[in-house]
């Protein structure tokens, strides 16, 4: 394909220079977790069905940005793989012109089942959460009895080839403690890069406080008891992560500082919900409207200037640490993760 700069494109640069290269795209709010720093336990209100993009209208959505720059796809949810035949759109997205990459996070549960669909439709790498090992702490934080299915479908997607698979887990204090040193040992291994992130305010519960947060330099101390680590260089440049080598050359372990040292002066992405909206920071507290452009007829012109003008205003960072902090009107599960 023609370059940016040969098809006389601008790159999708924001307002402090940050070059975004990378669309997380949720294509569903639904779940059939509940993990404790996402959703409510119950009674949660879902999007209707024709409020959220089809395949058409995403892939038109990826077609328009990859002739921006955008060249890394996320897919994520609530879990992504609720949304039925997910590897259709996959298959979709990886024919469009430009698209480097295509990811996707998960809670792992159905993997068994879709695993090798997602591989041959073009998915490359996955993100899996997965908080504790201890089968009643998985229990308690993610309200679902149902660790050795996880565990399984982790099996099958390592067994199927992706080019990466990672661990996320979600280190919240007086929680997370014991269950540290199993995942190292599992990722060291079955060779998977684990790795911890801060507990952030976006559970719809609202519970969160910063006491709760276990912090990421605690993680590497507790880490370090046990096994040397060797820091990789500039890795915060690079992605949302502190990378740490294990000094024994077994595999690797990243945390993501996302409340104590988070990594927006290196953001590179941008995020639209389920239901089309464009959103420029995990914490946006506004969106800019995709669908009701798209359905309205909008040209591919007028999409480009909306997606430009909202890239333009990106939040410089989230303010967590301020006190004019103020929650996203969204839970994690309906923006994306
Ligand atoms: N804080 C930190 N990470 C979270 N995730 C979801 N909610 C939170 C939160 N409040 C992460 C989980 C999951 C992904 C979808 O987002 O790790 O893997
Ligand atoms: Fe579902 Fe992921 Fe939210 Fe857990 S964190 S409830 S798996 S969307």
């Amino acid at each position: 394909m023609a370059s940016l700069e040969e098809q006389n494109q601008p790159k999708l640069v924001d307002g402090r220079a940050r070059n975004i290269v990378n669309l997380r795209i949720s294509v569903t709010d639904r779940c059939n977790f509940r993990c404790t720093y996402c959703m409510p336990a119950d009674n949660v209100e879902f999007m209707h069905r024709d409020k959220l993009l089809t395949f058409e209208e995403i892939t038109r959505i990826v077609q328009i940005a990859s002739g921006m720059g955008i060249c890394r796809l996320r897919l994520t949810g609530g879990e992504p793989l609720m949304r039925k035949d997910l590897p259709v759109l996959i298959r979709m997205l990886a024919e469009v012109e430009g698209i480097e990459d295509i990811a996707m996070t998960t809670n792992a549960f159905f993997l068994k089942e879709h695993a090798e669909t997602l591989k041959e439709a073009g998915l490359q790498r996955l993100n899996i959460s997965l908080d504790a090992l201890d089968p009643e702490k998985f229990r308690h934080v993610n309200r679902k009895d149902c660790l050795n299915e996880v565990l399984e479908g982790i099996k099958i997607a390592a067994d199927v080839g992706f080019k990466s698979i990672k661990i996320n887990a979600v280190a919240i204090r007086n929680f997370s403690e014991t269950e540290i040193m199993r995942l190292v040992e599992m990722g060291r291994s079955d060779g998977f890069e684990i790795r911890f992130i801060e507990f952030m305010p976006l559970d719809s519960d609202q519970t969160w406080e910063r006491d709760k947060v276990l912090f990421g330099h605690e993680i590497v101390d507790f880490i370090r008891k046990k096994y040397e680590l060797i820091p990789v260089e500039n890795s915060l440049e690079i992605g949302p992560a502190s990378e740490y080598n294990f000094a024994d050359g077994k595999g690797r372990v990243g945390i993501i500082t996302a409340v104590s040292n988070p990594f927006c002066d290196h953001c590179n992405r941008i995020r639209i919900t389920a239901n089309g909206k464009l959103r420029t920071c995990l914490f946006s507290t506004h969106e800019t409207d995709l669908k009701e452009l798209i359905r309205g007829g909008a040209s591919d012109e007028d999409i480009i200037k909306t997606i430009r003008g909202a890239v333009l205003n990106k939040e410089p960072g989230h303010k967590i640490n301020l006190d004019d902090f103020e929650r996203p009107h969204r839970a994690m599960h309906a923006i994306g993760g």
